[in-house]
């Protein structure tokens, strides 16, 4: 029997990654909901992704920094997950918790990373007072309580920072969240993996590099419906080579206005930021149309 469902399954992801292929050219379209989605807000506008949350004025990758990001309408929040010592997924940028939490002093030494830390040891860190004052006491919360806490009241872009493809399904399964978010990493052989594993899923495959050639044509293999990079290392031709095959195309990360105005005249479908708040009103006073 359980062959007999493996086999269904195989049969069901095959059929889906050949349609999906079909979709736009260069683009294999991981779940056609959130692509589409995706397509049909960037139609009206660049939209809005809170980076890290709301993480100008908020602690990131905390509670906060993501009710703060719903709070001021942006279109997505991204977080950044790691896995600790025991697999338990959280949210963190860094590899190490000194920045961002208190570890020095709770765990007694430097430069810990998070993945030689149980999640104990984590839920003993203050992941809010670094920012200021007023937000000790922040936890540092795991991916379960972030997709919880705000899941169904945005769309989340989840980045893959550390931490297997499975242990991502397996939360995402469990919330049934695989058809709401965008999922992301720089490393395109993870993204290519989480691909084969739910090739409904939808990816956007993160860039610090210039684009070459090469890139451009391995990007194709990894699922991904979004190129999301760095705004420095592309040029405007690069935006629209990849717009012509079919990606959305957002840039990272952008703070300043007179950046918000050449992203969106560049033809950015979105623009990350640690200042969602402000891209909003801009965009909604015509000012960044
Ligand atoms: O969302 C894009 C951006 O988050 C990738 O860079 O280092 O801020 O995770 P980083
Ligand atoms: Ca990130």
């Amino acid at each position: 029997m359980e062959g007999k469902v493996a086999s269904i399954h195989g049969a069901i992801g095959a059929m889906a990654l050949l349609l999906s292929s079909c979709a736009q050219p260069g683009v294999q379209q991981g779940s056609a909901g959130v692509a589409e989605r995706l397509r049909a807000l960037a139609r009206r506008g660049p939209m809005v992704v809170a980076h890290r949350g709301s993480s100008h004025e908020y602690p990131e990758n905390t509670l906060p920094a993501f009710e703060a990001g719903v709070r001021e309408r942006a279109d997505l929040v991204e977080l950044d997950f790691h896995a600790t010592s025991d697999g338990v997924l959280v949210c963190l940028h860094d590899e190490e918790l000194d920045r961002t939490t208190d570890a020095e002093t709770v765990l007694g030494r430097k430069k810990v990373r998070v993945a030689e830390t149980p999640l104990s040891d984590i839920r003993r860190l203050d992941a809010g007072r670094w920012k200021a004052a007023r937000f000790a006491e922040t936890p540092l919360p795991t991916l379960v309580e972030a997709l919880e806490g705000f899941g169904r009241r945005s769309l989340i872009m989840i980045e893959r920072k550390q931490g297997s493809a499975s242990s991502l399904l397996e939360v995402l399964r469990q919330l049934d969240l695989v058809d709401e978010v965008l999922v992301q990493a720089f490393d395109w052989d993870w993204l290519e993996e989480i691909h084969r594993l739910e090739p409904g899923l939808a990816l956007a495959a993160l860039g610090k590099d210039p684009l070459t050639p090469e890139l451009l044509d391995r990007l194709g293999r990894t699922g991904a419906c979004m190129a999301h990079w760095d705004a420095r290392k592309l040029r405007l031709e690069d935006v629209r080579a990849l717009k012509d095959r079919g990606y959305l195309v957002a840039l990272y990360t952008i703070d300043d206005e007179i950046g918000f105005a050449g992203a969106a005249a560049a033809g950015a479908d979105a623009i990350t930021t640690n200042r969602p708040g402000r891209l909003v009103e801009l965009i909604r006073d015509g000012s960044v149309p």
